[in-house]
């Protein structure tokens, strides 16, 4: 069967994608080019949102239309939503013929050969998916999943009721996933988990991991995310400055800048404890950068509380922070809070959350001018022939002057001009 995957939601979602490819690849189906040859469409979902669950539904009404005109098309559900939603994705009447959830991806072979209607979505807290590597689609980067899961409970969170409790892979299976990666070519890998920091298999630490990864005898950067405050630890950091094919960068999901609001988050750390680490980070490596993750209106968050998170935003000046506005996620412990703050509100303090970080991020992008950066080169600019784009080790990207001949090199480049989001580089 010629199958097409869409994809979406976080990395982890790009790297299940991946791996699926390579489950269907080895039962002898072949990945279509385009929708329009696909006998076979699997929307590879998210549930952290309401509206990323609503934009997948729309999509999938869409797609439907196809069925008439090829009777034989099958459209199958995975990832969060197909977890969390198991077979009532089917009892929908959107066109769902297959349901199959994170732990079963074995097993979608033989529920495309033999099975209809059918939805499996057994939670499999032992499934890591070893022995299979993903096929990475991108050129020159590589996405490693080192952990499946999450334990921290975070009150809004959907991801620990869908993904199950976390589980680390052996050390050296994901060793032989970045060596294949690195002599296959990529240069840009990124290790994937929800808490990279407890990473733990039989004595080996997430920092132990990441300097027996770094021992390969070519240039290539090693990036991770995400990264929970409350297990960053100094041996981490330790690492991370003394060791060159560390990405000098972070994302550090901060959340709020309240304290109060931190703990009915569930986070286990306060803005004191936040704002020490990345003052330790910066002191061990100046030049880091820091990404984030807030979320505005949060069920009880009051005028002042929010404003504390954007004097914290004002306080650390983050490189970039992903902002969200708090969706209230069935089954969550925040769900059933008091105080859930109106739809109003928690627009216009997403609003205000967004304009504060473009200026800071702008001036961040600003601040390297006239500084020397190393560019990994990736593409052609989309803008002109005559420019290239990639990206810089505290991933920015960056477009300097130049043709195809240096797509995939490292190139030291000239920072003249920047955009909240580009470095137009020499
Ligand atoms: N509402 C809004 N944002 C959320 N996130 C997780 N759950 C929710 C929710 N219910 C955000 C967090 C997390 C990122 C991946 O998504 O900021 O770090
Ligand atoms: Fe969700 Fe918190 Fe786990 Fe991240 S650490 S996936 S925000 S519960």
């Amino acid at each position: 069967m010629k199958y097409y995957i869409e994809t979406y939601g976080c990395q982890m979602n790009v790297s299940d994608s991946e791996l699926i490819t390579t489950i269907l690849d080895k039962a002898g189906h072949s990945e279509a080019e385009d929708l329009d040859q696909a006998e076979l469409i699997i929307f590879n979902t998210c549930s952290v949102r309401q509206h990323a669950e609503d934009r997948v539904l729309g999509r999938i009404s869409c797609e439907r239309a196809r069925k008439t005109v090829n009777s034989r098309l099958k459209i199958a559900v995975v990832g969060c939503m197909a977890q969390r939603m198991g077979k009532s994705l089917i009892e929908k009447g959107i066109g769902v013929d297959l349901v199959v959830g994170v732990d079963q991806y074995l097993k979608l072979p033989d529920m495309i050969a033999e099975l209809e209607d059918s939805a499996i979505v057994e939670q499999d807290s032992k499934q890591v998916y070893d022995d299979l590597v993903p096929k990475h689609h991108d050129p020159h980067c590589a996405f490693v999943t080192i952990m499946r899961g999450c334990d921290n409970f975070c009150s809004y969170c959907i991801v620990p009721h869908v993904r199950g409790r976390e589980r680390s892979r052996d050390y050296r299976e994901i060793e032989y996933e970045v060596e294949q990666a690195i002599s296959s070519g990529k240069y840009d890998i990124t290790l994937l988990g929800q808490n990279v920091n407890s990473y733990q298999y039989e004595g080996v630490s997430f920092p132990m991991l990441l300097d027996r990864l770094s021992g390969l005898n070519k240039q290539y950067r090693l990036r991770f995310i995400t990264s929970h405050p409350k297990d960053l630890s100094d041996e981490l950091i330790e690492v991370m400055a003394r060791n060159p094919k560390i990405s000098k960068h972070i994302h550090l999901p901060m959340q709020s800048g309240d304290s109060e609001i931190l703990e009915r988050m569930n986070r286990k750390y306060d803005y004191s404890h936040y704002k020490a680490l990345v003052d330790k980070l910066r002191r061990a490596m100046p030049e880091i950068a820091i990404t984030t993750d807030l979320i505005a209106g949060f069920p009880g968050e009051t005028e002042s509380q929010f404003e504390n998170t954007l004097k914290a935003i004002s306080e650390i000046r983050f490189d970039y922070a992903f902002c969200f506005k708090y969706s209230n996620r069935e089954g969550t412990d925040a769900a059933e809070y008091d105080n859930q703050v109106s739809e109003d509100i928690r627009l216009h303090r997403l609003q205000r959350m967004i304009d504060l970080q473009r200026q800071i991020t702008l001036e961040k992008f600003q601040d390297k001018i006239g500084t020397e950066i190393e560019v990994y080169v990736e593409a052609l600019s989309r803008k002109s022939n005559e420019q290239v784009s990639g990206k810089t080790d505290d991933y920015k990207i960056a477009v300097l002057s130049g043709d195809v001949a240096l797509i995939g090199s490292f190139v030291k480049a000239q920072v003249i001009a920047a955009t909240a989001g580009t470095l137009i580089c020499e």
